[in-house]
């Protein structure tokens, strides 16, 4: 049995006991829910990566309270991670820094750094709090799910495997935090997400953005960076390419495959919907092209209402802006496709 526990004083100290005694406790952060565990007990580690059914390569990001308790897990903390700390914890950025011995190798699937982060969620911070322990957690779906942004989603794919769910309502950024890695020369994104690579850029200037998108069976830069990775269970088309161009195709396809009898959906921005036209399939709406913020906070529920729908195919257009928020959501969605169709 999972416990749906609120946010009340008496909720999160039954929480931090359960965490400090090894249990596993889902919980609000402002990007997504986070599947957390006492980050020094090992076995405990062990539980999570087998309720998730995470593989053992793929790290974990640990979770503290403030820079002082960031820098007890890391043999040096280079002077830029300071500043980024000060600009931007508590919030939605991960920095990968070289590991202290005291992290458990189980923690960082065995690499020489480790991911940290200060969220900035009320609760994420109460429960550190209260637990006064370093808690490891990575998003609290099922491996190869999306991330999730309501207690209600984690209930859908760990309800029965994990000790609890704290429930702290939706979270208010939708996407993870982003990871940046400042082991490297020069430092890296690993992953674009709720900071935008344009404000790091500005105490950072030579962050590099590679291609985060990476073949599964390539070797990654960040082990968790396979390009399948926050799928749904519906087969996924992503269109790309010039806007009328790429509306006419997916029309043209949404005829085509419902001619064939399949069973087609279609995940738009309102703006992108509206473009369609009248068309005889369910649309699911990603929000408006004028706020990235809601785009955001909507996508991955967008992606579970969608893959619930029961259909046999998912027709997607890549979003239209590159800056801000827009990157992690652009990202997501051509991790999710299943197929790109880039359209001349
Ligand atoms: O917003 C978030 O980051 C959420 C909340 C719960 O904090 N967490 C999250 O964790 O998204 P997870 O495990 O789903 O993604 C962590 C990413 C993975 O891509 C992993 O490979 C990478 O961070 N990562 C963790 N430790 C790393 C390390 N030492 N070196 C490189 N990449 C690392
Ligand atoms: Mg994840």
């Amino acid at each position: 049995m999972t416990a749906l526990l609120g946010t009340d004083p008496a909720s999160i100290a039954r929480a931090a006991a359960c965490l400090r005694e090894g249990g596993l406790v889902a919980f609000p952060t402002e990007t997504v829910y986070g599947l957390g565990v006492h980050a020094m007990d090992v076995p405990a580690v062990r539980r999570l990566f087998a309720a998730k059914g995470r593989p053992a390569h793929d790290p974990l990001i640990v979770h503290v309270s403030s820079l002082d308790r960031a820098a007890l897990l890391t043999t040096g903390m280079p002077p830029e991670a300071s500043a980024l700390a000060h600009a931007f914890w508590p919030g939605p950025l991960t920095m990968v820094l070289p590991r202290h011995g005291a992290v458990p190798r189980e923690v960082t699937a065995g690499l020489d750094t480790v991911a940290v982060r200060v969220p900035a969620h009320p609760v994420a911070r109460a429960l550190l709090e209260a637990a006064g322990v370093p808690i490891a957690a990575p998003s609290a779906n099922l491996f190869s799910r999306p991330s999730p942004t309501t207690a209600a989603h984690v209930l859908e794919d760990l309800g029965g495997r994990i000790d609890m769910v704290i429930d702290g309502g939706p979270t208010s950024v939708g996407v993870e935090s982003t990871v940046i890695d400042l082991t490297t020369m020069p430092p890296r994104v690993l992953r674009p997400g709720g900071v935008s690579v344009e404000r790091l850029r500005a105490l950072l200037p030579h962050l590099e953005m590679p291609g985060t998108s990476v073949a599964a069976g390539e070797a990654a830069p960040s082990p968790g960076l396979l390009s399948q990775h926050y799928s749904p269970r519906t087969p996924m088309a992503l269109y790309s390419g010039a806007l009328e161009a790429t509306r006419q195709a997916i029309v043209k396809r949404i005829h085509e495959a419902t001619g064939d009898g399949l069973r087609v959906g279609v995940l738009a921005t309102r703006e992108r919907a509206a473009a369609l036209g009248p068309i005889p399939v369910p649309v699911v709406d990603l929000g408006s092209e004028q706020d990235a913020d809601a785009v955001a906070r909507r996508l991955y529920a967008a992606i579970r209402e969608i893959d619930a729908a029961n259909l046999d195919l998912i027709l997607t257009q890549q979003v239209a802006h590159t800056g801000g928020l827009w990157q992690a959501i652009g990202d997501r969605l051509t991790r999710a496709a299943t197929e790109h169709v880039a359209v001349p």
